[in-house]
């Protein structure tokens, strides 16, 4: 019997029957503004529940804006090793931000992953986010490029021991490829916005899950006060 953990949301746990597979790579896709990055900080925030280390990689948002906007929740997060990028001024390169002492890489997929590697030598991390896999593909002009690099960074997520939830933005003009990723995956969570009577409501799917049975049902999805919270039972049109 596989091990499976759950994701800090309850609902989403029922419709995965019981959680993901320990140790693997899952895509959290949806288009903006749906819920992605406060799902993935739940995800995180539940690994702490349980005493694990747990890592997020923001590559969207500065530690600082991701730290604000979790506080809306109540939800403290310091207990979350954040590595986040900034923007050197006179050249206009990106750097990774990490507390690796004299550490300040250009971001690069493969400085992500050293970093990632060096932090996994130190630390038993259990959990990471990659928010978002987006920006690490608009590293790349060229297509070829940016698939052989996203299928080495899914290759190494798959030879961590931890489980990893990495945000995939859908619908952006960045978009060189669609789907390749999913395929790399060992499971694939969807959310998206539905208009119903003039108002714009969210709802999860899932579309892959490798290893066990799932939930085929498209489930209503709302952001509370508490965060992420999915409705197992409930259809969406009724
Ligand atoms: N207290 C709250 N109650 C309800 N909704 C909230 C609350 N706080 C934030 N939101 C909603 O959460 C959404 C932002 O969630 P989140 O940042 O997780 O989205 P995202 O999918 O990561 O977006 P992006 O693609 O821009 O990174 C906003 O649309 C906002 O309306
Ligand atoms: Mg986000």
């Amino acid at each position: 019997m596989m091990e499976k953990i759950n994701t800090g949301a309850p609902g989403l746990d029922d419709m995965l029957g019981g959680g993901l597979v320990r140790g693997r790579p899952y895509l959290l896709c949806g288009g903006p503004g749906v819920g992605k990055t406060i799902l993935a900080i739940q995800f995180l925030r539940e690994g702490l529940l349980n005493a694990e280390k747990v890592l997020y990689i923001s590559l969207e948002e500065t530690a600082d804006q991701l730290k604000n906007d979790m506080s809306e929740f109540g939800w403290d997060i310091s207990d979350i090793d954040v590595v986040d990028t900034a923007q050197e001024i006179t050249e206009g390169k990106m750097f990774l931000r990490t507390d690796e002492v004299g550490s300040h890489p250009e971001f690069t997929l493969s400085s992500l992953i050293e970093v990632i590697n060096s932090k996994l030598d130190k630390q038993n991390i259990k959990r990471i986010v990659i928010d978002s896999l987006t920006s690490v593909m608009s590293l790349y002009e060229s297509k070829v490029d940016m698939r052989r690099n996203v299928m080495s960074l899914m290759n190494f997520l798959s030879t961590t021991d931890c489980t990893t939830l990495i945000i995939d933005e859908v619908g952006g003009l960045s978009r060189l490829d669609s789907v390749m990723e999913e395929f790399l995956a060992s499971g694939v969570i969807k959310i998206h916005t539905v208009e119903k009577k003039g108002e714009m409501l969210h709802s999860i799917s899932i579309e892959k899950m490798r290893g066990s049975d799932f939930d085929k049902h498209i489930r209503p999805m709302k952001i509370t006060s508490n965060g992420v919270v999915v409705f197992p039972e409930e259809t969406l049109f009724e």
